[in-house]
């Protein structure tokens, strides 16, 4: 979809009164369906067009971050959708950001929220989440094969600094919610063990989509009153190369997803959406990006309507029985190679499985060299000692 087709759309506005929103604790409302803001190896030139197209057509939740390189091309199209009257002022707009993992040192917190807000022509976030658990870097667009030699895990204490970091804008009035995002279960427990009521995260992001479904996970955050919203909730056809793997499938294609659709009448991609909206009691909302204009309206529809019955849900959904399988398979599309650790082995599971998260420094540096004394050892006695790390 080209640029001037963008500006050229005449497609009816959905209204946005209509869309559903999910409450936070702290007493705002979150509209569920939240606008995409990240492509930036192919879209990065629509990206403008794109978001003033999505607000036009009632997205109210945008979805931003650092990382992706774009917050003062979402702030073009925030100012420029006041002057064309789609919205009265940026305080129609619910906007996600994210602390970038190279912001993460305490000193760099209040720098890098200053640099979004500027960027976004905003004096103050909804909702900030803390992009990644760790402050591990990798360069833009790099490859699969790219490793960052001072990438580390988990380390409560430190996350423990950024957090007070983040807390203390929220103080000052420039976060409404302070959130996680791409959390596993242990680095929240610690943190919900360690934060007064005030302090608790509202809501985490993470990867969910009809073959990664991430139930248990989702679950333990609603136990807690954390509300969920899942990214890639449309498989991301469109994601970068080191996120493709011969083990992935395609959402869009399995059959389940194509017959509902077929049965309700409506895309593949809105049967994915509308289950993001239904599963779990509805409890959760979805970032979908979308810069052809019909898909960014067909998108922000699955959040004002039940498209899918109970049965249907439960088709994708699954409930243990014979009758019910569900057709989640744990397809993981961002494995995060690229944020290993020496000490994951090269196993990018070890990012999700909560093998190595550690409460201080210290932990980790008496694992760091018992795992390098291992490590001696395996080269010097094994047969195949020395594949590398
Ligand atoms: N917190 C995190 O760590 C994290 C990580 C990844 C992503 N995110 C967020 O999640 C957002 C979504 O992720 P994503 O963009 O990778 O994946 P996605 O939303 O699942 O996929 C977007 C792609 O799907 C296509 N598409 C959109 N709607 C469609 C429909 N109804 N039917 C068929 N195709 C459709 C789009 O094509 P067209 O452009 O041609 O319409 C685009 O290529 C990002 O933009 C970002 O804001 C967050």
């Amino acid at each position: 979809m080209s640029e001037s087709a963008l500006e050229m759309s005449q497609l009816e506005r959905v209204d946005p009164a209509t869309v559903r929103q999910l409450p936070l604790p702290g007493g705002a409302m979150m509209p569920a369906a939240a606008y995409g803001t990240f492509h930036s190896d192919w879209a990065q030139d629509l990206m403008k067009d794109a978001t003033v197209e999505a607000i036009r057509l009632g997205w109210r939740h945008l979805d931003t971050a650092r990382a992706y390189e774009n917050e003062s091309i979402v702030g073009d199209a925030i100012r420029e959708s006041i002057a064309k009257g789609y919205i009265d002022s940026v305080d129609d707009l619910f906007i996600t950001g994210k602390l970038w993992n190279g912001h993460m040192a305490p000193k760099d917190v209040a720098p890098a929220l200053e640099s979004t807000l500027e960027a976004l022509g905003v004096d103050k976030i909804d909702l900030y989440l803390n992009h990644w658990p760790w402050p591990n870097v990798h360069t833009p667009g790099c490859g699969g094969d790219h490793r960052n030699p001072d990438a580390v895990p988990y380390i409560h204490e430190a996350f423990m600094e950024t957090w007070s970091e983040i807390l203390a804008l929220k103080k000052a009035g420039k976060i409404v919610d302070v959130g996680t995002s791409n959390h596993t279960r242990a680095c929240m427990e610690l943190l919900l063990r360690d934060v007064s009521e005030a302090d608790r995260p509202v809501a985490n992001q993470m990867e969910m989509h009809p073959l990664m479904q991430s139930t248990d996970l989702r679950r333990y955050f609603d136990s807690e009153n954390i509300v969920c919203t899942g990214y890639m909730a449309l498989g991301s056809p469109r994601r970068p190369a080191r996120d493709r793997f011969k083990t992935h499938r395609s959402d869009m294609e399995d059959p389940v997803i194509q017959a509902i659709a077929a049965e309700c009448g409506v895309s593949v991609g809105s049967v994915c959406l509308a289950w993001a909206i239904q599963r779990e009691q509805g409890r959760g909302g979805f970032v979908a990006m979308a810069t052809n204009p019909g898909r960014i309206r067909d998108n922000l529809m699955c959040a004002t309507q039940e498209i899918l019955s109970p049965e249907q849900v439960l088709r994708i959904s699954g409930d243990g029985s014979d009758d019910f399988p569900g057709i989640d398979a744990d397809i993981r599309l961002i494995q995060g190679q690229v944020f290993l650790w020496p000490e994951t082995d090269s196993d990018w599971r070890v990012l999700w499985d909560d093998s190595q998260v550690f409460e201080t420094r210290e932990n980790y540096a008496a694992f760091k060299v018992s795992f390098n004394a291992h490590q001696v050892v395996r080269t010097t006695t094994c047969f195949n000692g020395d594949r590398s790390l």
